[in-house]
């Protein structure tokens, strides 16, 4: 009995010396792991944040953990996310694979797809078609100002009252990304929509919880039924929803002539071999990916920029006597007018900045690399740490407050500093930011030239600390809308 407890003892230590050994040679930094669980255990699972800075504080811009058996290395600040992402791009593109997230969606799609063939492939034809206009007469800025008519005729019925942004926004990025993909707009009350929602909702939950983190550091349970197998679930009813559209679609199809970005991937497929990497399964993925990403993003910072609007009229009215002056006597706003409008450039930058809707971006590396000076192996997960970039020291003239003066210089011209990363850097930047950067130009002008929007009276003090996950998102809030005198009568 003692015997085998001895052994016991004597075999977990070996795990531990084990592991030690383990640890690749020059690797950087960091708290010691221990088997299979990794650092887990140092790691606050609901709310990691504040332990992630008592590492870099300790261990410095560039360290490591392991998460599970697998190495982790963090990398604050602009030098080390620059020289990673931008210098060794190639080395530092990859995502992570085997886990529940990849594994779920098969390696399809572009979001997570590790760097190879089929991720450039599909990112380059993304780039195009959404670049070119090349989906039919209709531009991406026409698009847009449409929805926002939407937007402008709701916001109208409620002028006089508060509101709550939440859905109004998140209903306004979900059509333009349709717009973009299918050419139409969605019905939200749509039953399928909403077990789209739901499905979705369901899957970021698991994902991001205990459940997920078991998944992804214990390899050895994955087979057994637990509350993990419902993401692959979720993910197949998506896929079964998303195929039917397509197939929808196409029956109004004209090859040759693209109405939208869904028609323009069938006309690609068409052209292609066999052995492309272009498929319709790999379409479905992609439409779901480009829904995902161009979401909770756009929606959230658009919260984001009204919460800070809302609190600062003196702000709010700056932007409007400018868009007021510029936009004298036309009918809309225009994305090339932005040029004129450096005061409004700068907030909606600023808003960015604050918003800092996607604190992290995960990446792997796809050789052995080098970065400053240490030595980093290939599968090695790597976790750029954009917050840390967006408020740091030295690289703002005001980091840690909400103030448009960090986009302006001495002449008061907009001036954009190169630590102004919400889109992420290198080959894995955003595939979305030129349609980003449109639709909140687009709609914060216009919405700004009609209304006026304030924090009402009745709701206490503003509550400015978004809530944690792989977006951020500002604490649900109330929003107060009146109509704006026209702006000759001003
Ligand atoms: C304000 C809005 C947005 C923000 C702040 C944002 C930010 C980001 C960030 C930080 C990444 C990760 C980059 C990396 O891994 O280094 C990313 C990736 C991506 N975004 Fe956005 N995004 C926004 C809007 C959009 C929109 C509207 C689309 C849709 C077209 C989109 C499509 C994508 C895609 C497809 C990727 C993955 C690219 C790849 O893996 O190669 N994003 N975005
Ligand atoms: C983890 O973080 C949450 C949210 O910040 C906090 O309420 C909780 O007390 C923390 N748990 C531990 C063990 O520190
Ligand atoms: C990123 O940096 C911010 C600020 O420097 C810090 O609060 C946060 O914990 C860091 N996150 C990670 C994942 O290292």
């Amino acid at each position: 009995m003692l015997g085998s407890l001895v052994l016991i003892w004597i075999f977990i230590l070996f795990l531990f010396l084990f592991i030690r050994i383990q640890r690749p040679k020059n690797f950087p930094p960091g708290p010691r792991p221990v088997p299979i669980f990794g650092n887990l255990f140092e790691l606050n699972i609901t709310n990691p944040l504040k332990d992630f800075e008592r590492l870099a504080q300790r261990y410095g811009n560039v360290y490591s953990f392991y998460f599970g058996a697998r190495p982790t290395v963090v990398l604050t600040g602009l030098k080390a996310v620059k020289e990673a992402l931008v210098t060794n791009g190639a080395d530092f593109s990859g995502r992570p694979q085997n886990l529940l997230v990849s594994d779920a969606t098969e390696g399809k799609g572009i979001v997570l797809v590790d760097y190879g063939p089929t991720w450039k492939e599909h990112r380059r034809f993304a780039l195009m078609t959404l670049r070119n206009f090349g989906m039919g007469k209709q531009s991406m800025e026409d698009r847009i100002l449409g929805e926002t008519e939407h937007l402008v005729a709701c916001l109208e019925k409620s002028a006089g009252g508060v509101i709550n942004p939440q859905t109004l926004f998140h209903d306004a990025a979900s059509n333009i990304i349709y717009l973009v993909l299918f050419g139409t707009r969605y019905d939200y009350e749509d039953d399928n929509h909403k077990i789209y929602v739901q499905c979705f909702t369901e899957n970021m939950k698991i994902i991001n919880g205990p459940w997920g983190m078991i998944y992804d550091t214990l390899p050895m349970l994955r087979s057994l039924p637990l509350p993990f197998r419902k993401v692959f679930k979720n993910f197949h009813t998506v896929e079964k929803m998303v195929l039917n559209m397509i197939i929808k679609h196409k029956t109004t199809r004209v090859p040759g002539e693209p109405r939208n970005f869904v028609d323009c991937y069938l006309d690609e497929l068409d052209k292609r071999d066999d052995g492309s990497s272009f498929n319709e399964r790999q379409l479905v993925r992609y439409i779901v990916d480009l829904h995902i990403a161009g979401l909770d993003t756009t929606a959230n910072t658009l919260l984001t920029a009204f919460l800070y609007l809302i609190t600062r009229p003196d702000i709010q009215e700056r932007c409007q006597q400018e868009i007021d002056e510029v936009l004298e006597g036309k009918a809309h706003a225009c994305f090339e007018e932005r040029l004129n409008m450096p005061y409004t450039q700068a907030v909606i930058h600023e808003c960015q900045r604050i918003a800092n809707t996607i604190p992290t971006a995960f990446h792997c590396t796809s050789r052995d690399t080098e970065l400053m000076g240490y030595s980093i192996p290939k599968g090695t997960i790597i976790i750029a740490n954009l917050t840390s970039v967006l408020n740091e020291e030295g690289q703002w003239k005001f980091p840690h407050e909400f103030n448009p003066a960090n986009f302006l210089n001495e002449q008061g011209q907009f001036e954009k500093p190169e630590a102004f990363l919400p889109f992420s850097t290198g080959p894995r930047m955003c595939l979305g930011e030129g349609l980003a950067r449109m639709e909140l130009f687009l709609i914060l002008v216009t919405l700004l030239r009609r209304f006026q929007f304030f924090w009402p009276e009745d709701a206490g003090e503003p509550d400015f600390t978004p809530v944690y996950g792989v977006t951020l998102t500002p604490k649900p809030y109330r929003m107060g809308v009146r109509l704006r005198q026209p702006a000759r009568e001003m």
